[in-house]
């Protein structure tokens, strides 16, 4: 089947809402590694919104705050806290996009933009996505700034920065509501022309208490992968439902970024104050006869909390943060890939499982 309706490039960047983007920007520098380089703001000419561009390796976040309470922006983090807003795709021809995906039912969220600087012009044009996010199409190929016209590039080195080895975007999951999940397949199969790439059930999925189901949407290539989550029926409240609680709907419920050293990063990630999810030691006892030989010490994985498991093609490493706002909504998956191109169904048990132990802790299980 080739539907090159729709190429894509890449993950150009993800783009949140919050609250306090001056702070935010110093957690993701300082916990997370990343290097500020890019800004607008009001001393660049830039009156109602507030942006800081961060950047490491192959994975750029922009953190947005709004200046003024009234402005749309504000409005959506007081509907939902903070959060990813978009998630950019670069793209060869941002109106092509725009006009091939509309014309297969996606719904345009307003009209394709130019904005050009001395560095050039930069294509942009935007869909819906779930909930209150969207999917942007990036056209950066007339562009030699550094991020889009309107921003100012900050000093190199980021005096704050220190990498922590974070490479790329493996995966970005998305939560939607009850039997939501396959109107979404429905739009990433038609309107992006995306495949169904692995999906998990509620019997893959499930603990004493609660259940959810995925599935896994791949596209540009295969390289870009997003999983669809909705809850399922269990005993108590899922954690996808306590997520659409938290946020007021459906979004981002994590971001997955490969590294290639899982036991280095994770231990800078820690020492700057990172919260990681933790499963019970007897999860290390067992680990040998499901996994086999791996490259990594044991005894760092278990010291860290490091998640394992194999299939066919290989191994990969994993591990999951807590949320990163005090709404229990965004967290981040860091993921080491040895050959495996799954998402660690061997470990869906105990980390949900943790999870619970999380939301029954925030008396919301
Ligand atoms: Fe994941």
């Amino acid at each position: 089947m080739s539907t090159d309706f729709l190429p894509l490039e890449g993950i150009d960047h993800l783009e949140f809402y919050v609250g306090n983007a001056k702070q935010a920007a110093h957690f993701y520098r300082t916990a997370f590694g990343f290097s500020l380089v890019a800004y607008k703001g009001p001393e660049t000419g830039s009156r109602d919104l507030v942006s800081y561009v961060l950047e490491q390796r192959k994975i750029r976040f922009v953190l947005t705050t709004p200046l003024l309470s009234g402005h749309p922006v504000a409005e959506e983090i007081r509907r939902h806290g903070d959060g990813v807003k978009a998630i950019a795709l670069t793209v060869p021809d941002a109106a092509a996009a725009l006009a091939e995906t509309v014309k297969r039912g996606g719904t345009a969220v307003g009209e394709l933009e130019i904005r050009s600087d001395a560095d050039g012009e930069v294509a942009l044009s935007a869909i819906q996505l779930y909930g209150e996010t969207v999917h942007a199409f990036v056209e950066r190929k007339n562009y030699r700034g550094r991020f889009l016209p309107g921003y100012v590039s900050m000093p190199v080195p980021d005096p704050l920065a220190s990498p922590v080895g974070l490479a790329h975007i493996d995966h970005i999951v998305g939560n939607v509501g009850w039997n939501q999940m396959d109107h979404w397949v429905r739009f990433y199969e038609d309107v992006m022309g995306f495949a169904l790439y692995q999906h998990f059930d509620d019997a893959d999925i499930s603990t004493e208490y609660s259940a959810l189901m995925s599935k896994v949407m791949a596209g540009g290539g295969g390289r870009i992968k997003f999983p669809i989550n909705e809850p399922a029926e269990g005993r108590r409240k899922s954690q996808i439902e306590e997520y659409l609680d938290s946020y007021g709907g459906p979004g981002v419920q994590h971001i997955a970024m490969s590294t290639p050293d899982i036991v280095a990063t994770v231990r800078a990630m820690k020492a700057r104050g990172v919260d990681f999810l933790r499963v019970p030691t007897s999860y290390y006892d067992e680990l040998p006869a499901r996994v086999g030989a791996i490259a990594e010490p044991l005894d760092q994985l278990a010291e860290l909390g490091i998640l394992v498991d194999r299939d066919e093609e290989g191994y990969m490493l994993q591990i999951f943060t807590k949320p990163v706002e005090d709404r229990p909504t965004l967290f981040y998956e860091v993921i080491q890939r040895h050959g495996s191109r799954s998402f660690g169904k061997g470990n869906f048990k105990a980390l949900f499982e943790a999870i619970e132990r999380e939301q029954d802790r925030r008396g919301n299980l």
